[in-house]
């Protein structure tokens, strides 16, 4: 005799416990709409991860409204404009005067943190170590099936939130003769490096250098986080500390300092896009769906753009069995999902060494930089869609 299957119930399954799916878990929950997450990581793992860092006001206001904005406002570092270095011209592009808007600094691993704690103090269900998630019947009467502690578990819904990242079940669960996607590897990485030193200016610095891209962001005043453009091919072995910090004082200037790495990863560029992002009952939010690399700062904010296009598609569902919110959900999202990602595809073609010095197209980059010195239009462009492009 097989093992006896634990049934579960709940309003919306949600898979995968990083930012978008716990973001949703309690946006639902001030809405009195009940969620399952399950998480095939450890709690500790996933709130351990090092990720992006800047907010755009759009992402603010949607933190603040689901009240986890305590820790932000007190520590979300405010950035009024970034400055970009192309060989040795300087520019400082004035976000606020630009756009009227700002960005916030404040690490994807603190909001993992925040989101954590509020979903543990409303007593929402996070099944940390949940494995073999699989998605079953999603146009219909969707149910999960999984494993938790060792036994084999079984989750009914109305609903499935697919938030499991790029590698997660939830996509090839929409039947292949009806997905589309679009991707674009990238033929280069980068390396990153945090470390407690005091960050080598107010604001972050983008560089072309002719060695490759650079960039020195933050996560505080007392630290800082540093991207190198290496190859895809290249390991941390290659890289130790005191090769990288010389290699950020190259490519940034003097003014880097060097300290003990807290951590140091290898991460590869890619551009992705599934549509439609939602099938029946099913709907993708997040990475799960699209990719961008992550010279524009864009993947948090896109999927935190995605999930309050669902939790009001969802609320609207469930407080008046309204389905114009369902069924618009992927259309409404893709708009915004390309917009990004053609801004991040320009800042890495603009940024990155990827042509040779004597090619066509390292000429063009050329010219893209002199364009950006010159003409305010071309700043205001940049700026807008750095801060976040409306609707
Ligand atoms: N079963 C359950 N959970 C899974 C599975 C699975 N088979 N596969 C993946 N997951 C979990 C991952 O462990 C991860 O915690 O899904 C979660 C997906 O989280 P993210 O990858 O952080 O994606 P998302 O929440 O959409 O956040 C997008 O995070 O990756 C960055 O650049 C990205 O900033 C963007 C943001
Ligand atoms: C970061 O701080 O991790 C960061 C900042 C800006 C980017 C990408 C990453 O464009």
């Amino acid at each position: 005799m097989g093992a006896e299957i634990a049934t579960l119930r709940t309003q919306v399954a949600i898979i995968g416990g990083g930012p978008s799916g716990l973001l949703l878990s309690h946006l639902l929950h001030l809405e009195g709409i009940d969620s399952v997450v399950l998480e095939c990581q450890s709690r500790a793992y996933v709130e351990a991860r090092i990720r992006a860092g800047v907010l755009e006001p759009g992402s603010v206001a949607l933190l603040r409204q689901a009240g986890l904005a305590g820790r932000l406002d007190r520590d979300g570092l405010i950035h009024e404009g970034a400055s970009f270095v192309f060989g040795d011209q300087q520019l400082r592009v004035d976000f606020a005067a630009l756009t009227g808007h700002h960005v916030t600094v404040y690490g994807q691993t603190e909001i993992q943190k925040d989101l954590g704690d509020a979903r543990a103090r409303a007593g929402g269900t996070i099944l940390h170590e949940a494995h073999d998630v699989a998605l079953h019947n999603v146009d219909a009467a969707p149910l999960v099936r999984f494993t938790h502690n060792g036994a084999p578990q079984e989750l009914h819904c109305d609903f499935i939130a697919g938030c499991d990242g790029f590698h997660g079940p939830s996509r090839a669960a929409i039947p292949a003769s009806m997905l589309k996607t679009w991707e674009r590897s990238w033929p280069f990485a980068w390396l990153g490096i945090l470390a407690d030193v005091k960050p080598a200016a107010d604001e972050l610095i983008y560089a072309a250098h002719e060695r490759g891209f650079a960039l020195a962001s933050m996560r505080s005043p007392t630290r800082s986080r540093y991207y190198i453009q290496c190859t895809p091919e290249e390991s941390l072995d290659d890289w130790p500390d005191d090769r990288l910090w010389d290699e950020f004082r190259l490519r940034l200037g003097p003014s880097v300092t060097s300290a003990p790495a807290l951590e140091k990863s290898i991460a590869p560029l890619r551009s992705f896009v599934a549509e439609p992002m939602r099938h029946g009952r099913l709907f993708l939010a997040g990475d799960a769906a699209h990719i961008v690399p992550p010279t524009g700062a864009k993947g948090l904010n896109l999927a935190f753009s995605d999930v309050r296009v669902l939790w009001q598609a969802l609320a609207a569902w469930y407080q008046r069995s309204d389905t114009a919110g369902i069924e618009a959900y992927s259309a409404t999202c893709l708009r915004r999902v390309w917009r990004a990602e053609r801004f991040s595809w320009w800042m890495t073609m603009l940024l990155h060494r990827v042509h040779a010095p004597a090619s066509f197209e390292h000429q063009l980059q050329r010219a893209e930089h002199g364009l950006l010195m010159t003409s305010e239009p071309m700043r205001a462009m940049l700026a807008e869609s750095y801060v976040g492009l409306p609707e």
